[in-house]
């Protein structure tokens, strides 16, 4: 049998007005979050066309023309593993010494910090808003030459890509053609991306509460915009420093870079899109479990205590971040002509 509300609980109800704090959440939110368009961006000077993304595609999976080779850039930033490798770390482009965790190639496009370290290119790039490159020293000048010069196949691709270049195959127009491709690397429509777009459903209300703690306690104040990171660097360890154990003492991060002592441990605030499908966390790659990293996070980047049932809340948040991986479509590579040049 049905019961009439009490008139108690009505004026409780209205008291604190839910539909008012859940607008309140969601304005909050728009001001600091973005959500991922549905379409691949527009790279400015870099028009798409479908040859130059079927170029860059094929420049992604051949693990000749890599810089570490026999790996493409699709070993270590795999499309179908959250567009990273589920390893800890790997040696990255040939400028980088230490191993670090492989960052995703998943809407790598929107970020504006690139890199753990924030090398000077990085930086120099995001001051003169220089066109998006997604691969810079990952392919040598003349390594990548003599190994297109050796599968024949490629000059075709690159005439179709570039039309009205008397040389079209060069480092510069390889750069091109992949990163076109690499924007298409994007995910939207994550359950979060439906809340901003104003779905109230989306989230549940343990996500939302998560969100709510996320803003509140701080995260949003380095893990903002589209990506809810991905715009600047901070150090790694502001309140406390994390143990050797996920911060190992060897790579002092931006400070290798710049030689400067405040940039000690200093490290790009990585995007958390996606973040359920990249464990290992961390540019050391040592936190396997995801509730485990925001606990670090707590500990070490914010003022405010944490209990494992906000962690909890804040975790289901960070699951919402999860969107539609693109079906990425595996390309047919041209063939060898002769043995492969050594490098
Ligand atoms: C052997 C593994 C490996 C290969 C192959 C590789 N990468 Fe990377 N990539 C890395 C690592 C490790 C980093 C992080 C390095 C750092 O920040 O210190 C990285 C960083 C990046 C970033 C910056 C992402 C961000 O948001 O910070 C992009 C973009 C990228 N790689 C694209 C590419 C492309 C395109 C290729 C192929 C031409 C490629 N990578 C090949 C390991 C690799
Ligand atoms: C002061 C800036 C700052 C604040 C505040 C902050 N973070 Fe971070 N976050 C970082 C930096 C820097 C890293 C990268 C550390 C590293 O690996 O060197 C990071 C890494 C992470 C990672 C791992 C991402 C990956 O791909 O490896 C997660 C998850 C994360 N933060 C969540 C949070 C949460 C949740 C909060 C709030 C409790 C928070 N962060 C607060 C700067 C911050």
């Amino acid at each position: 049998m049905r019961r009439p509300l009490s008139f108690s609980l009505i004026v409780m109800l209205l008291a604190t007005d839910p539909a008012h704090a859940a607008d309140d959440l969601l304005a909050t939110a728009r001001a600091r979050f973005q959500p991922i368009p549905l379409r691949a961006p527009a790279l400015p000077g870099n028009p798409a066309t479908p040859a130059k993304l079927e170029l860059g595609r094929m420049l992604y999976f051949d693990p000749r023309v890599s810089a570490s080779r026999p790996g493409s850039c699709n070993s270590c930033h795999n499309v179908g593993l959250g567009g990273a490798d589920g390893g800890e770390t790997a040696i990255g482009h040939s400028w980088q010494k230490g191993g670090r965790n492989v960052p995703t190639a998943y809407n790598a496009v929107f970020n504006t910090a690139r890199f753990w370290d924030g090398r000077a290119q990085d930086l120099d790039d995001e001051a003169g808003g220089q066109a998006f490159n997604p691969v810079e020293l990952a392919l040598p000048r003349d390594q990548l030459n003599a190994q297109l010069a050796a599968i024949p196949g490629y000059l075709a691709a690159f005439r179709a890509a570039f039309p009205g270049e008397s040389a079209p195959v060069t480092l510069a127009n390889a750069q091109k053609a992949i990163a076109v491709f690499q924007a298409t690397l994007i995910t939207p429509n994550a359950p979060f991306d439906r809340y901003l777009r104003g779905d109230a459903y989306a989230l549940n209300a343990a996500q939302k509460d998560g969100l709510r703690l996320f803003i509140s306690k701080g995260c949003a104040e380095c893990h903002d915009g589209m990506n809810l990171g991905g715009t600047r660097y901070a150090p790694f360890g502001i309140l406390e420093r994390p143990g050797a154990d996920v911060l190992p003492r060897t790579d002092k991060g931006r400070f290798m870079v710049t030689d400067t002592v405040g940039d000690q441990y200093v490290f790009k605030v990585p995007q958390l899109r996606n973040i359920a499908l990249t464990a290992p966390y961390f540019h050391s790659g040592r936190a396997w479990d995801l509730a485990q990293a925001v606990a670090v996070m707590a500990a070490s980047q914010i003022g405010a205590p944490v209990s494992d049932e906000e962690n909890a809340r804040i975790t289901a948040f960070l699951e919402s971040l999860t969107g539609e991986l693109p079906r990425v479509t595996y390309p047919i590579l041209p063939a060898a002509v002769g043995p492969p040049p050594t490098p």
